[in-house]
């Protein structure tokens, strides 16, 4: 049985109006108690948490609690504490408006706005170095799939998006979120066999690069899940909850995927 935390995290990207948001995160919060309660025998603590944009964080701040009902988290964090660097925010403008954890490195920061690994690397040190929590993306291709070079491509990401991290702030503030590029947004996702070996090579990565700290994080899945797949993917063992997009949008579905993750049995390690 899994002592890791469960993780039930929304990732709102470019939608929701502040109000919308607002109405969204009240949702979620007035039903979270009934969407995690009587959760099955031996089941791991389901945290859950969502993204808005920047400009609706002050809007979901007051349905968001940590430690209470969901965490607040930023979609992206900038890699330098302040300055003269138009258009970013910093940690301490986030931790300002409430925020609880950022999202560093999703695929669509990589592929549309240029956050290589050595960006990512910068961003990531940053956020944990002051006090945030942060779930690191990494994913591979349809094409580096189709090669058979998943594993070492999502590896590679990993170590480099890692390489400027102390080994001391690997801990439970650390977050890996696997998301296959290929599985984001398109309704195609990935088999639970697929999730759970490519969870088992991050996770064993990990453990030999940072010991039981390493081996110990939370590893979630993302890329299109959704409240009918949500129980067979964490039934499968080694996936410690979910990055959802779509399916995050609505209260309702976040909640099913929430009491999915507080209803399936988790296989023994
Ligand atoms: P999706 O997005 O659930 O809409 O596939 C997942 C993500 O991008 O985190």
């Amino acid at each position: 049985m899994t002592t890791r935390i469960t993780w039930i995290l929304g990732n709102w990207k470019q939608n929701h109006l502040a109000a919308d948001a607002a109405e969204c995160a009240q949702g979620i919060a007035s039903g979270l108690e009934a969407a995690l309660a009587n959760p099955v025998a031996g089941c791991p603590e389901v945290r859950v948490g969502v993204a808005p944009t920047y400009l609706a964080l002050a809007a979901t701040a007051p349905f968001a609690r940590p430690a209470k009902d969901a965490w607040l988290l930023a979609q992206d964090v900038a890699a330098q504490e302040s300055g003269a660097f138009t258009g970013e925010v910093g940690v301490a403008m986030l931790k300002e408006a409430g925020v609880d954890a950022a999202i560093v490195g999703h695929s669509e920061r990589r592929a549309h706005f240029g956050d290589t690994n050595a960006l990512v690397a910068r961003k990531l040190a940053n956020a944990l170095a002051h006090g945030l929590t942060a779930v690191l993306c990494v994913g591979e291709s349809l094409e580096s799939r189709d090669k058979g070079e998943h594993e070492s491509t999502v590896i590679t990401q990993l170590s480099e998006s890692l390489a400027q991290v102390d080994s001391n702030a690997i801990d439970a503030r650390l977050v890996i979120a696997y998301e296959p590029v290929w599985a984001i947004g398109t309704g195609r996702t990935a088999s639970p066999e697929q999730a759970r070996d490519m969870h088992r090579a991050i996770r064993s990565h990990l453990g030999q690069t940072y010991g039981d700290a390493g081996r110990g994080r939370s590893i979630l899945y993302g890329g299109s899940v959704k409240p009918g797949n949500a129980a067979e993917l964490l039934a499968a063992g080694d996936i410690d909850g979910f990055l959802i997009g779509g399916a995050s949008l609505k209260a309702d579905s976040f909640l099913a995927i929430a009491a999915a993750a507080a209803q399936t049995a988790r296989p023994s390690a």
